[in-house]
């Protein structure tokens, strides 16, 4: 696996890769980054992982300084499953002028869901991966359906500034007892862990209701936020939205998402499931 460190070293590598598939991440890599992996190399003839963690999509407050950086781990995880070269940019490079003047701004949808708890947060995800796509240059990338919202920004982004990367939604990669693989679980203590899947419960209970027919919207996320809170979540949302555009759902709407995020403690766990009905 090749390791590349300047913009310069991964425009010649680019060069000679042919088909080429990138999966961005910001490292401490679970069995969840690897799916994508897995997928990006049916996708492609190269693979490039990238690791990045990116300052401007952490508010203040958040876990930018102690977001974990685990980069020997990550490095013989990604030689393991055959990613051809891993892109580590540096910060300076990434960021020439330090201020960030030019930013892709996403609409509305940056304000809602998790983007009304972490204002900025969507604003620095477009920018770094649309700087990642123009340094990069892939055909396709790979994104978790765990990061629902993310997923939706950047597919918006790709179609409204006709970027030429194929967007791949993949699969969210779970423990046995459903909780969604993530970076943040290992904040949690062992009651925070033992707790944790919950949340993935209330939202298929949730998706059991509607495909009954239920279309108390407002009704099942407020039951699914007593619940939580019950046990000690601290709920930041839990709402029930149209899947394709992320919209307030109508009663009677065939394809709908759950999403929600919560916190245990400290750590902030998000989580969602998609319903065709
Ligand atoms: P990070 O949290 O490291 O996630 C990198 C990619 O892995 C994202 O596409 C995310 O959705 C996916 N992922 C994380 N947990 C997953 C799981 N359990 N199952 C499937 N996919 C999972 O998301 C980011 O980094 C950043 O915002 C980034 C896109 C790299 C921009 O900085």
């Amino acid at each position: 696996m090749d390791i590349i460190r300047t913009i310069s070293d991964l425009r010649a590598w680019r060069k000679t890769a042919g088909r080429l598939a990138l999966v961005p991440t910001m490292g401490n890599l679970h069995e969840g980054h690897l799916a994508l992996v897995h997928e990006a190399k049916k996708r492609a003839e190269r693979v490039v992982v990238s690791i990045f963690v990116n300052r401007i999509q952490f508010g203040q407050g958040e876990d930018f300084d102690s977001y974990p950086r685990t980069f020997e781990a990550d490095r013989a995880r990604l030689e393991q499953a055959g990613v051809d070269a891993l892109f580590l940019p540096d910060e300076r490079e990434l960021y020439p002028r330090i201020r960030q003047d030019y930013n892709v701004e996403p609409p509305h949808i940056q304000n809602e869901l998790c983007g009304a708890f972490r204002p900025g947060h969507f604003r620095g995800v477009a920018t770094v991966v649309s700087k990642l796509f123009n340094i990069v240059q892939p055909d396709v990338a790979c994104f978790g359906k765990k990061d629902f919202q993310q997923l939706h920004v950047i597919k918006s982004m790709v179609e409204d500034l006709n970027i030429p990367v194929e967007i791949v939604p993949v699969d969210t990669g779970r423990a046995d007892d459903g909780l969604a693989l993530s970076s943040r679980n290992g904040y949690l203590s062992a009651a925070e862990r033992a707790e944790a899947p919950r949340l993935q419960r209330e939202l298929a209970r949730i998706r059991d209701s509607l495909i009954d027919g239920d279309n108390d919207y407002a009704g099942l996320e407020q039951a699914a936020r007593a619940t939580l809170e019950q046990h000690g979540w601290q709920v930041d949302y839990v709402e029930i939205r149209q899947a394709d555009t992320l919209e307030l759902a109508h009663a009677g709407e065939k394809r709908l998402v759950v999403l929600a995020a919560a916190r245990q403690g400290k750590t902030r766990l998000i989580d969602n499931i998609e319903i065709h009905r």
